[in-house]
């Protein structure tokens, strides 16, 4: 459909806005899918599409998830990214459950208090918007490193599609268009970012042709050489001239020792279910695990779905986890994440021995500034095919186009994950989460992550593929479509979609969407002592998630964004 669009639009410019805007809305974005070869969804409806080309083509769902990752990062330029990194759950037709993290990593020559001035205070901004906030990128190794151990297509294959999306244009949609002009000052800061952008001086529209010329040269360079085309040569030329624009610390030597890291996945069981899940430094796994542990003694059911005393036992277990992950969790590389003892079901037993049916504990109010004004954008997508792969990703730039500045000359945008570090001890970070020791920075570390890639498994068959973008909110998403799904019995569009509350232990809030909690809800709540009961500035989580019936395979994209839900 896409391919047909673009090439009217390019003979028949003038007419394009009408065929735009009479397009049926299943061209921008789609909820759900049902098919029996395999399924996909995503953010972007034109990156579902390459991954189920690619599957259709013979590809297997690691071929067509690194083809999205590609396309990602031209099609959903705010989160798809080349610039940052990420994390991905693969079931493999083999019956191995594994993790790779792809994470960013501190420069080698990052210090605990970059952020701070000399007399120990917080310099503003200086962690999200500037050169600085940039960690070592980790998404073009990443996703040649699953291509290589199990993806049947070549680099040039897999990465074509993402070329042509980037040389020969696409329509952009309104929702990115929109983005595009509330980022603008920003942008036009960066000489790359301007070039992006901006035109003459003049935001995108709506279903302009959007090309990315110098993205396409790099990510030509990378089907041409591999993880070479990125981190040696023009490209690691080009982003360490950018860090010397503005005092960024990246290296050539930073770029050419970064590696993605297969890890031991984090696995529990929840009822008759097998989860598996991301390790640090991801904090996601383990959360998730971890809550779901200390929710199992309860009957959750069906009649049991958003009754007063779910929504307590909820907020009660997710405070304790967030209390437990300002503490504990950081990169295990560099400190001792109790890791077992986390997602040991006694420990879950004892960590909620105090839990009152009755009443909310009490986390202290934390200061000013714990909830972002900052928009937060990462991105999640699942893919399954016939043959027994699941794959489940997210990835980030963190917030929004990351610290918006595009490498000049290398057409993407560099990440900053930076701020996701704890960057002194009982200072907030973007996303109000809080920490210590455990996520310092240090050189070389990789800051704690809140991604929560997981994928579920039946009988030693993948089950359930889902995650979500959402910052500290990606991981309380995760769980309720679990809980929808195992516990409820929905559908998996009717568990994605379902409004979604949020609890992170401090602030102690509970944030929730509109109709997820009704009057009578937020009054027994409150008579149980919860406080800073609020709707939600934002939408909680985005998540593109993709499930194995007995009648075939069911991908449903959240219907809170423009996604694209694929199958065939
Ligand atoms: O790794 C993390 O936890 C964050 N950098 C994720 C940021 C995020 O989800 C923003 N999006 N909505």
């Amino acid at each position: 459909m896409f391919k047909r669009l673009i090439s009217v639009v390019r003979h028949a410019k003038k007419y394009l806005l009408i065929i735009v805007f009479t397009l049926p809305a299943s061209v921008w974005a789609q909820t759900t899918a049902e098919g029996a070869q395999g399924a996909v969804s995503s953010r972007s409806m034109l990156a579902s599409q390459v991954g189920l080309d690619i599957m259709k083509q013979g590809g297997n769902a690691v071929d067509a998830a690194v083809a999205m990752g590609f396309a990602l990062a031209v099609t959903y330029p705010s989160a798809g990214n080349l610039g940052g990194g990420g994390f991905m759950m693969l079931h493999t037709e083999a019956g191995e459950v594994l993790a790779l993290d792809f994470r960013e990593t501190a420069p080698g020559t990052a210090a605990e208090n970059m952020f701070l001035d000399d007399s120990g205070s917080v310099i503003a901004g200086m962690s999200t918007e500037t050169h600085l906030a940039a960690g070592i990128p980790g998404s073009v190794a990443g996703l040649l490193e699953a291509l290589n151990k199990h993806g049947t297509f070549s680099r040039e294959k897999v990465l074509a599609p993402a070329i042509k999306l980037a040389e020969e244009g696409f329509p952009l949609p309104s929702d990115i268009a929109t983005q595009f002009s509330k980022h603008q000052d920003k942008f036009k800061k960066y000489a790359g970012s301007a070039r992006s952008f901006i035109k003459k001086n003049k935001t995108y529209q709506a279903g302009e042709i959007w090309k990315q010329p110098d993205l396409a040269l790099t990510l030509k360079l990378i089907a041409a050489q591999g993880r070479d085309g990125f981190y040696k040569g023009k490209v690691a030329d080009l982003i360490v001239a950018e860090m010397e624009k503005g005092n960024g610390r990246i290296s050539h030597n930073d770029l050419l020792s970064y590696e993605p890291v297969w890890r031991k996945p984090i696995h529990g069981t929840y009822r008759s279910f097998e989860i598996w899940g991301m390790p640090p430094p991801s904090s996601g796994g383990i959360l998730v695990q971890q809550i779901l542990n200390m929710l199992e003694p309860f009957v959750l059911d069906k009649s049991r779905r958003n009754q007063d005393e779910t929504l307590h036992l909820m907020i009660e277990a997710e405070r304790r986890a967030y209390a437990d992950r300002a503490e504990y969790l950081g990169d295990s590389d560099f400190y001792p994440v109790p890791i077992e003892r986390l997602i040991d079901k006694t420990y879950a037993k004892q960590r909620f021995s105090d839990f009152d049916v009755q009443k909310a504990s009490n986390s202290d109010e934390i200061g000013p500034g714990a909830w972002p004004e900052e928009s937060r954008e990462t991105t999640h997508y699942s893919v399954m095919d016939a043959k027994g792969n699941a794959v489940s990703v997210t990835t980030t730039l963190n917030t929004a186009y990351g610290n918006k500045i595009v490498v000049d000359g290398a057409g993407f945008l560099l990440n900053n994950e930076m701020d996701d570090f704890s960057i002194k001890p009982g200072f907030a970070n973007t996303y109000g989460l809080l920490g210590n020791k455990a996520n310092a920075i240090a050189p070389n570390k990789r800051m704690l992550s809140s991604m929560s890639p997981t994928i579920v498994t039946l009988n030693g068959q993948p089950f359930l593929a889902t995650g979500s973008p959402g910052g500290s909110t990606i991981i309380t998403t995760t769980l309720q479509v679990l809980i929808n799904v195992v516990d409820h019995n929905m559908t998996l569009a009717s568990a994605v979609k379902s409004p979604r509350f949020h609890h992170q232990w401090k602030p102690n809030k509970v944030f929730y969407e509109p109709g997820a909690l009704s009057e009578a809800q937020l009054s027994v709540l409150r008579s149980k002592n919860h406080v800073g009961i609020i709707p939600s500035p934002w939408k909680i989580g985005d998540a593109n998630s993709v499930i194995k019936r007995k009648r075939g395979f069911i991908s449903v994209s959240d219907p809170r964004s423009m996604g694209g839900a694929l199958a065939y």
